[in-house]
C-alpha cells in the first residue's frame, strides 16, 4: 500500500510524535514539519536526516499546506488548533488534531461543519483512551463484562511546576497560562466516556484557586478542576484534574451493573476487574470473581513503533496514529477505535460548560450534543473564552477568583530560565 504523506504543525508536542513514532511508519511518510521558532525545525531535520528523511521545513502553516501532503497532525497551542484543521480539511487535508479540538463552540460548530463538508478523516489524539488498562476497559466493556455503566471517576495529576518555563517559555500570553482549570480535561473525560460509549448531559464545575507555585511560574488559572457529570443513561461521573501536589497520575474507574474495572493508582499497566457472580450460584448478591493483572497489548507486532513519549502511557502514542492512518485507508477497526469530532466534542464540552457552571456559582449546566444540528445555531456566534484574541466582548476571565496581577519580573525570569535550559 502507498505511504500517506504526513506533515507535523507545532514541532514541540509534534517533535515527540516525530520522534518515537513518524519517522519510521509503516503506513506514512514523514514530509514535512511547521513551527515559527526556528530550533525546533533545526531539531527536526536534523533528526530526519538521521533516519535518511529529507524534511521540508515552514514557519507558515499555509505553506506547508500548499505542498504535496495527504495528511495533518495538528500539535499546536491547545486552544488555537480549530481554525488550523479548519483550513487544512478545506484544502483537502485529513487531520489528526492533538488536544483540545475548540476553545469556544463557535468554533466547536465551525468545526463539524468543516469535517461533514470535507468528507475527510478527522480524528481526535486523545492518546490516553489508548492507555493499554484503559483500551482493555473499552474491549471487555464492548464484550458486555459488567453490564451497563452506572457510575465512573477519573483523576489526572500532573504536577507541571517544574516543567512551567521550558512549556512557556516565559511568554504572559502564552496558553497554558490562560486556558480555564477545566479546559484540558479530556485526559480524564475522554477515556471514561470512550470506555463507555456515553455522553455527559449535565455538568457541575468546581475549581481551586491559582496555586502558588503556579502563579510564581506566571500561571493565571485555577490550578485543578472537579467536574460532576450525569451520563444520557442516568449515569453518572466525577473528574478531577490538574496541577496537584503529587507524582504524574491517570486514573480511571468505571461501575456497571454487574461489575466494575479499575487502572492501578501507581502501577499504570495494571488493571482490576470485579464481577458479581451470577446469582443462580449465590444465595444472594454482592460476591464477586476478581481479577487483578496486566494485560495485553492490543496490539503485539511492530514493537519497535510502540515507544510512546510518556512511557507510563504505554504504546498510546502509536495507536493515534495506528487508527487515523487506518481510517484514512478505509480500515474499519481503525474507523470504530479512532476518535471522530463528535466524540471528541463529547469529550472536550464538558469541559467548556464545567468552567460557565463555575462563573455561575457552580450551578448545573446542559452539554449540548452537536450531532443535532438545530443545536448548532444557537451556539454559531457564542465565542466566550479566555483567549481575548477570538473571545470578542465575551471574554472570560482564567480564573473565578478574579484576574491575577502578574509581574514582568516572573516571565522574565521564566523566559531566563527557559533560554538557559534551567528547567525540568
Ligand atoms: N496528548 C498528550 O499527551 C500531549 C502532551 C503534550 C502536549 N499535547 C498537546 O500538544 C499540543 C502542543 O502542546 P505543546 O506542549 O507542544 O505546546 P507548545 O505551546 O509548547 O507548542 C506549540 C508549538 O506550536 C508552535 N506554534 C504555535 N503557533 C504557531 C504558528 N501559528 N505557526 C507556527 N508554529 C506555531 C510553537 O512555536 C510551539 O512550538 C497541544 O495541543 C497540547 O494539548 C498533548
Amino acid at each position: 500500500m502507498k505511504k500517506l504523506k504526513i506533515a507535523v504543525f507545532g514541532a514541540t508536542r509534534g517533535m515527540q510524535l516525530v520522534e518515537k513514532i513518524l519517522l519510521n511508519h509503516p503506513e506514512a511518510e514523514l514530509v514535512g514539519v511547521c513551527d515559527h521558532y526556528q530550533p525546533l525545525l533545526d531539531k527536526a531535520a536534523a533528526k530526519a536526516k538521521e533516519s535518511g528523511l529529507e524534511l521540508k521545513c515552514f514557519s507558515n502553516f499555509d505553506d506547508m499546506l500548499s505542498c504535496d501532503i495527504d495528511a495533518v497532525i495538528i500539535a499546536n497551542c491547545a486552544n488555537a488548533h480549530a481554525p488550523y484543521a479548519i483550513r487544512a480539511l478545506e484544502a483537502g487535508k485529513h487531520v489528526l488534531s492533538e488536544l483540545l479540538p475548540t476553545q469556544n463552540l463557535a468554533e466547536a460548530v465551525q468545526l463539524c461543519e468543516a469535517v461533514e463538508r470535507s468528507g475527510k478523516v478527522y480524528q481526535y489524539a486523545e492518546n490516553y483512551c489508548f492507555f493499554e488498562p484503559v483500551f482493555e476497559m473499552r474491549r471487555r466493556f464492548e464484550r458486555g463484562d459488567i453490564g451497563e455503566a452506572t457510575a465512573m471517576e477519573a483523576t489526572f495529576i500532573n504536577d507541571l511546576s517544574a516543567q512551567w518555563p521550558r512549556l512557556t517559555r516565559g511568554e504572559r500570553n502564552n496558553w497554558r497560562n490562560h486556558v480555564p482549570s477545566t479546559f484540558y480535561c479530556t485526559h480524564s473525560i475522554g477515556p471514561m466516556l470512550y470506555i463507555t460509549g456515553r455522553r455527559a448531559v449535565n455538568v457541575v464545575g468546581i475549581e481551586i484557586p491559582v496555586q502558588d507555585c503556579m502563579k510564581w511560574m506566571g500561571a493565571c488559572s485555577g490550578s485543578a478542576a472537579c467536574q460532576l457529570m450525569q451520563l444520557d443513561n442516568g449515569g453518572m461521573a466525577k473528574s478531577l484534574h490538574g496541577n496537584l501536589k503529587r507524582t504524574f497520575t491517570s486514573h480511571y474507574s468505571i461501575y456497571g451493573t454487574k461489575g466494575s474495572m479499575e487502572t492501578d493508582k501507581y502501577d499504570y499497566r495494571r488493571l482490576h476487574v470485579s464481577i458479581e457472580k451470577p446469582f443462580e450460584e449465590n444465595i444472594r448478591f454482592g460476591r464477586y470473581n476478581v481479577e487483578d493483572y496486566i494485560p495485553s497489548a492490543f496490539e503485539e507486532s511492530k514493537k519497535e513503533l510502540r515507544k510512546s513519549s510518556y512511557p507510563e502511557l504505554g504504546n498510546s502514542d502509536y495507536y493515534i496514529t495506528k487508527f487515523f492512518f487506518g481510517a484514512i485507508n478505509g480500515d474499519e477497526t481503525a474507523k470504530h477505535y479512532g476518535i471522530d469530532i463528535y466524540h471528541a466534542l463529547d469529550m472536550s464540552l464538558p469541559g467548556l460548560f464545567a468552567y460557565r457552571s463555575i462563573l455561575n456559582g457552580s450551578i448545573p449546566m446542559v452539554v449540548p450534543d452537536l450531532r443535532d444540528k438545530a443545536i448548532r445555531e444557537e451556539l454559531r456566534y457564542d465565542t466566550a473564552c479566555t483567549d481575548p484574541l477570538v473571545a470578542g466582548n465575551l471574554l472570560q476571565p482564567s480564573s473565578k477568583f478574579g484576574s491575577c496581577m502578574i509581574s514582568d519580573e516572573v516571565y522574565a525570569r521564566c523566559a531566563d530560565l527557559f533560554r538557559r535550559g534551567e528547567t525540568d
